[in-house]
């Protein structure tokens, strides 16, 4: 069996947890900034060092280096540093939320890369838990938050956590969207690095395609621009062999390393490509992300399941609605032919991968989504604005409702729960078994005695739900079989049968409960039992 959902909700949530820290009340204390400094100690070996060849910024950065690189702002310091700066990103941190030590170091390094390049930019840090008056100003309430604040004035900083992240996003809100590279070694650096670079090869920086370059450089602030002018670089980086320049092209992480642009050299062209191409907008699951992403702080996810058929037509469809939802959902999409990690996901949602499937999951409150409708740009884009906006209905699994009674017995799915079990016209014996439960043959046996029984009293239902294959909100059980009596006139809470149980006892349980007359046959009857 893969996790309840119970069980990934748990991990989920346990998982979300550290992502963020929220703003609960603090009693201010001087010594939280020792506290801190512990935890950034536990938490600096955490990053497995990234190639900085060209880089004298080590991975990890110590506490000094931290603190040099830092401005350590307070409540009586910040406005008038804040008015004196042209530019500084600012993290409010709390000295108790792990995530802000991990931050921390990151920030610290984003700091002196680019100080090492000379870009003027002030890394400053408050302790926001304690300086709860420039905090109430600046709105820093969940921990850590990062602000960029240009001649005193704030902006949202809308860029990721890592030291590189970080530079990126400050260098284009800088206005130095794009680095030149000018010796091999920097070149060799961009080849080898572990994340993705565009890379423009221009006979000189200027021109009408230049131009273009320079504005997607400008907007895109989540990704490195590099350019060169000299063929030797050029070579180094593999660009432009058979081509004259200009020539662009995206060097990535494997197995796909190297993308080149092929459209003409207009900013619109060259923006979608690199959108298209910089990461996967639609996220592949494997076992090895998959914990990673369910750690995301975006808590919507929309996942296609899909074989390589159906994707090749679907997949643009995602691109296209992956766009439109960036930072609010999390695209995905997981290969059915890899059926240890779709089927145990895909049952959750009673689906099975005969077909492409849609599904959704929020990881806020654990409700489910099924896309039922065909899979089309449309219905994706209505999906997910409604998965957004919260007017989605959350998905139970349901089978068909039958259309007749098993053995006197009322077949009970999802579809039906409401009108069948919740009918305050009748007095419901429920049984819930699951496909896999060891003792379920029995009940399922026992159950069929008990509804020919009682088959004549039509006040009394006797019913059966596979709980393996349909749900209902109302219906919480985790045990199997388990027996419930839903009295007519009290719906809300069933009463719980015996744990040891034998057709004999279920029989009486019944009695017990009845609220609504039952003409006994009672010694007609034992016999049958
Ligand atoms: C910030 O101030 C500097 C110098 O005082 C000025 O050159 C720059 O244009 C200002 N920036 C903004 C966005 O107001
Ligand atoms: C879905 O597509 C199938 C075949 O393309 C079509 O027969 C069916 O009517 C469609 N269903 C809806 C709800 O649009
Ligand atoms: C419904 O049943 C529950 C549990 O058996 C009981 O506590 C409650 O008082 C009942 N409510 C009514 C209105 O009878």
């Amino acid at each position: 069996m893969g996790m309840t959902m119970v069980q990934l909700r748990v991990t989920l949530l346990s998982l979300l947890l550290i992502a963020f820290c929220v703003q609960i009340p603090v009693l201010a204390s001087t010594d939280s900034e020792d506290e801190l400094e512990d935890l950034d100690l536990l938490e600096l070996d955490l990053e497995e060092p990234e190639s900085s060849a060209s880089s004298s910024v080590s991975s990890v950065l110590t506490l000094a280096q931290q603190k040099r690189a830092l401005i350590h702002l307070t409540d009586d310091t910040a406005s008038s540093f804040f008015a004196s700066k042209q530019h500084v990103l600012l993290l409010g941190y709390a000295s108790w939320c792990t995530r802000s030590a991990e931050l921390m170091p990151e920030f610290a390094a984003a700091a002196l890369l680019l100080q090492e390049s000379g870009i003027p930019v002030s890394f400053a840090k408050i302790d926001a838990a304690i300086n709860q008056r420039t905090a109430s100003i600046y709105s820093l309430k969940g921990f850590p938050t990062i602000l960029f604040l240009v001649n005193g004035t704030e902006q949202k900083y809308t860029g990721g956590f890592t030291r590189h992240e970080i530079t990126v996003w400050v260098r284009k809100h800088i206005g130095i969207p794009v680095t030149t590279l000018t010796s091999v070694v920097e070149a060799e650096e961009v080849l080898n690095r572990d994340r993705t670079t565009v890379v423009g090869f221009f006979k000189k920086f200027e021109g009408p395609e230049y131009q273009a370059f320079l504005d997607v450089a400008m907007k895109e602030d989540e990704t490195e621009f590099v350019q060169v002018d000299d063929m030797d670089l050029a070579k180094v980086l593999n660009l432009g062999f058979q081509r004259q320049p200009p020539f662009l092209s995206i060097i990535k992480k494997q197995p796909e390393t190297y993308v080149p642009f092929e459209g003409s050299f207009d900013q619109r062209s060259i923006s979608w490509f690199i959108e298209a191409n910089k990461h996967p907008l639609v996220m592949k699951v494997n076992h090895h992300n998959q914990l990673r992403l369910y750690a995301s702080p975006i808590k919507l996810h929309v996942t296609l399941f899909a074989d390589d058929d159906s994707s090749v037509h679907l997949l643009p469809l995602f691109y296209e609605v992956a766009r439109a939802f960036k930072g609010q959902i999390l695209f995905l999409m997981i290969d059915t032919s890899d059926e240890e990690l779709s089927r145990p996901i895909l049952m959750l949602y009673g689906a099975d991968a005969s077909e492409a499937v849609v599904t959704a999951f929020n990881y806020a409150d654990g409700s489910k989504y099924l896309l039922e409708e065909n899979i089309t740009l449309e219905s994706l884009q209505l999906f997910c604005d409604q998965l957004v906006s919260g007017t989605r209905k959350p998905h139970y699994k349901s089978q068909p409702i039958p259309s007749e009674k098993e053995n006197d017995v009322e077949i009970v799915v999802g579809k039906n729960f409401e009108s069948v079990v919740l009918d305050t016209s009748k007095d419901v014996f429920l049984e819930v078994y699951t496909d896999w439960c060891v003792k379920c043959d029995a009940a399922n046996k026992a159950v069929s005695t008990i509804g020919k029984h009682f088959k004549d009293f039509s006040s009394l239902v006797i019913a059966k739900i596979d709980a393996s294959a349909n749900e209902h909100p109302f219906l919480q059980v985790d045990d199997y079989p388990s027996f419930l009596f839903y009295p007519a006139d009290n719906k809300s809470n069933p009463i719980r049968g015996p744990k040891k149980w034998s057709t004999k006892k279920l029989v009486q349980f019944i009695h017990e409960h009845a609220t609504l007359p039952l003409t006994s046959h009672d010694h007609a009857d034992k016999d049958e039992l």
